[in-house]
């Protein structure tokens, strides 16, 4: 007798493609396109193989609501490359679960979240300045290059006081690794991982020197590995040397890309919309110019914040979350099986008419106080993913957001080259499909 009623149930439609090779073609076609497809013709979920795994992915609100909530019971993180854990280390927090994860998640949000925040404002707005000042004296500047040098530079300083990193080998380091992450798992100097363990190696090393310094330091400082090396203190909990590097390197690849992502989108989708950028501009010259910023005068800054939301919700920097299935479960009548990899779409859920008006339409007054289009359902806005997992660095998005384009607004105007495609491609991070040349001018 079949004990496991589970068992029993079909499994979703989809397709499993050939062993080792499966659909992995879904990903070269146009992603967004492919997905929509694949849940209008399918529904909720849909099985297939991505580089020889299986797979399930989960559409639309329930499903994703599903797995965003059975975090710990039916699911847990994973990883699809082979070579992550080699390159990235296994102590960071997208590794974590259980108690284990809530406390690093404790831990981190005591250096991303509320007062501590203040102390990042003043690094931000100087940072934006410096690269808009740069940007006025170029004719045109490739939009997605400079905005990611940008972030790269900010997330550095703020993450452990890096100046300037742009101009030095992280970046070098940064791609290395991620070509070592898809690769054979022969770590050779001639092989890609053994060159992506090679600047692992190099990257770690600076940053754990770095740390040392600090920790023999009477005052830790106020950036992140600052607070986090007090809080450590109070606390009484201590990650080793390397735990901290793996977490810093973490922060920073989960950080820094997605900044670019909703950076650069915001310029592309509002260029496309003049009259928000008019909106936008008086909001700005409401305010008290006098007035330095702060947490307080940001949060005046109501209708960017509408801005951005609408922007994250048709360009979601993240196209989704992995997880693997820790227990066998069903959904809608059909199995989930233990040990099967799942994805969660995030834009099924932002785009769904039932929670947004044409959901197709830039409209930032979705978000207006009245309208709330976010506040409908629980989890039905979700570019900063849900439930347990939820982005730690949420708040601090919007901080740096807020800040690159108000100081942009109070300082600069700009132009997009004419004639350009400004496609958006969505996955696995949106990002321009092509180089963009914007023209900043003074004023
Ligand atoms: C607009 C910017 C950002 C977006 C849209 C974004 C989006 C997301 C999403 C969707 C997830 C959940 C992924 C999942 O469910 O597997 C996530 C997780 C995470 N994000 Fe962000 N993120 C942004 C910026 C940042 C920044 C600036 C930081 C840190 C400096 C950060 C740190 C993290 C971390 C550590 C996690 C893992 C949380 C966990 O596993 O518990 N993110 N982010």
């Amino acid at each position: 007798m079949n004990m496991n009623p589970v068992s029993s149930l079909p499994l979703p439609p989809g397709n499993l493609g050939l062993p080792f090779i499966g659909k992995n073609k879904i990903f070269r076609k146009n992603y967004q396109y492919s997905m929509k497809e694949i849940h209008q013709k399918y529904g909720s979920l849909y099985k297939t193989r991505i580089l020889g795994k299986k797979f399930i992915y989960f559409q639309g609100y329930e499903a994703v609501k599903f797995v965003l909530t059975n975090e710990n019971k039916y699911f847990a993180p994973c990883y699809i490359f082979k070579n992550s854990q080699r390159i990235f280390g296994q102590t960071d927090i997208t590794w974590l679960a259980g108690q284990e994860h809530r406390d690093r998640q404790k831990l981190l949000t005591k250096t991303l979240k509320n007062k501590v925040l203040d102390n990042y404002i003043h690094t931000i707005h100087n940072l934006s300045n410096s690269y808009f000042l740069k940007w006025i004296k170029s004719d045109f500047v490739d939009l997605y290059f400079e905005i990611n040098n940008y972030t790269l530079d900010l997330v550095l300083k703020l993450l452990l006081g890096i100046d300037s990193a742009s101009e030095s080998e992280i970046d070098n380091y940064l791609k290395e690794m991620r070509s070592g992450l898809n690769t054979i798992p022969l770590a050779f100097p001639w092989t890609k991982l053994g060159r992506g363990l090679k600047s692992k190696d190099k990257l770690f090393n600076q940053f754990e020197q770095i740390i040392v310094k600090r920790q023999k330091e009477s005052d830790f400082g106020s950036d992140v590995l600052g607070i986090l090396l007090t809080v450590q203190e109070e606390i009484d909990s201590k990650l080793t040397v390397r735990e901290i590097a793996e977490q810093m390197v973490n922060l920073l690849s989960l950080g820094r890309k997605e900044l670019s992502s909703a950076l650069s989108s915001f310029l592309i989708l509002t260029s496309e919309h003049l009259d928000v950028l008019k909106s936008l501009q008086i909001e700005q010259e409401k305010l008290d110019s006098s007035e330095p910023l702060s947490l307080a005068k940001l949060k005046k800054m109501v209708y960017l914040e509408q801005v951005i939301k609408e922007v994250l919700r048709l360009a979601p920097p993240v196209s989704g979350g992995l997880r693997e299935v820790i227990q066998d479960c069903s959904f809608q009548g059909f199995r989930i099986p233990k040990g099967w990899n799942v994805t969660y779409q995030v834009s099924s859920v932002l785009e769904d008419p039932e929670i947004y008006k044409e959901p197709e339409i830039f409209n930032p007054e979705r978000f207006n106080a009245a309208n709330a289009e976010d506040k409908k359902k629980p989890l039905c806005y979700i570019p900063f993913g849900g439930g347990a997992r939820e982005c730690i660095g949420k708040e601090f998005a919007y901080l740096v957001i807020k800040i690159f384009i108000s100081t942009l607004l109070d300082n600069c105007s700009w132009k997009f080259k004419e004639n350009q495609d400004l496609t958006i491609n969505k996955f696995p991070v949106a990002r321009p499909a092509n180089k963009i040349e914007v023209c900043f001018t003074n004023g």
